[in-house]
């Protein structure tokens, strides 16, 4: 037998579902049950009604899905896959800030801790986040961690002024405006999608900043023979997968972040056959981030 087949043999046994996020390794999106963005997997989780969540992707997304599902048990393959980003800041960061604004209402990227959600008002992900921030009236003063390149998209989106955690991805903080000129002289007349985890100069030169979802729809729903995409390199994968008869180029074959690919096949297998590694959530931090992140999903 091999492992995809075992993959598939324990996943019965054990009534699980795998999840994965756009970033994981070709072969483990092709063993999933879904493969989609944060907000595609989190309003999954809220869906399955399988007894075990293989999630893989980052701790953060896993937690997300854990928050949501709290009976089911939720497993990682690799429990050390966090997010550098979601690390940049802590709840008593987030803490300190609301004591310095008071009244601010206080906003999280979904790439943050349980615990730095349970000190927020909502959560967004880069799929929702203009919608979602449009809710606020414009009397609103409002705090947006930690990532200040998203933050600083929906800002100029919605011409709105927020108090931005100077966080960042480092895999998205590397790219840059010259490698968007190198790719256009490259490809003339491909589109160039990047993600707004991009830094400003990067979402100024491209054609559009988009999710990692919101980059298959785009490719799904133009007629476009080429596309550059401005993100994590797994994503190609998903593109070509169901786009074949169109072209797909990375920015930069160096926009690899490592905790997604932590994510093996041997990895997946390990955790159906040991059951592990469970993500849990200590319930007064999982009660409180479960109102931020609710609150997000009810914004349709
Ligand atoms: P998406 O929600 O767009 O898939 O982004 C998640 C992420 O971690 C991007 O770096
Ligand atoms: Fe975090 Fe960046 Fe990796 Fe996304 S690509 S999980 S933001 S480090």
């Amino acid at each position: 037998m091999n492992i995809a087949e075992e993959i598939k043999k324990l996943k019965k046994e054990r009534k699980a579902v795998i999840l994965a996020h756009n970033y994981c390794p070709a072969e483990v999106q092709d063993i999933a049950d879904f493969t989609g963005d944060s907000l595609e997997l989190a309003r999954k989780a809220t869906e399955v009604d399988a007894e075990v969540i293989v999630f893989c992707g980052v701790l953060f997304m896993a937690e997300t899905a854990k928050i949501l599902n709290p009976s089911r048990k939720v497993l990682i393959p690799d429990i050390s896959a966090g997010c550098p980003m979601a690390d940049m800041i802590s709840a008593e960061e987030v803490r300190a800030l609301k004591a310095s604004n008071p009244g601010a209402k206080a906003v999280c990227y979904v790439n943050s801790t349980a615990e730095v959600k349970a000190e927020c008002d909502i959560c967004v992900t880069s799929g929702n986040a203009e919608k979602v921030m449009a809710t606020f009236s414009p009397d609103e003063r409002i705090i947006f961690v930690p990532d200040r390149n998203l933050g600083g998209h929906v800002s100029a989106a919605l011409a709105r002024e927020y108090i931005l955690w100077q966080g960042f991805c480092p895999v998205h903080e590397a790219l840059s405006p010259e490698m968007i000129a190198q790719a256009r002289s490259q490809h003339p007349s491909a589109k160039v999608l990047v993600h707004p985890e991009c830094p400003k100069a990067v979402r100024e030169a491209a054609d559009a900043a988009l999710s990692t979802g919101g980059m298959c729809a785009y490719a799904r729903e133009n007629d476009v023979p080429e596309v550059v995409v401005g993100t994590e390199t797994g994503i190609l994968h998903r593109l070509q997968k169901e786009n074949p008869r169109k072209k797909f180029f990375c920015l930069s074959e160096g926009a690899v972040c490592h905790d997604m690919k932590k994510n093996t096949l041997e990895k997946v297998c390990e955790a159906l056959r040991e059951m592990r590694y469970e993500v849990t959530v200590p319930e007064d931090i999982a009660s409180k981030a479960a109102r931020a992140i609710e609150a997000m999903l009810a914004v349709k």
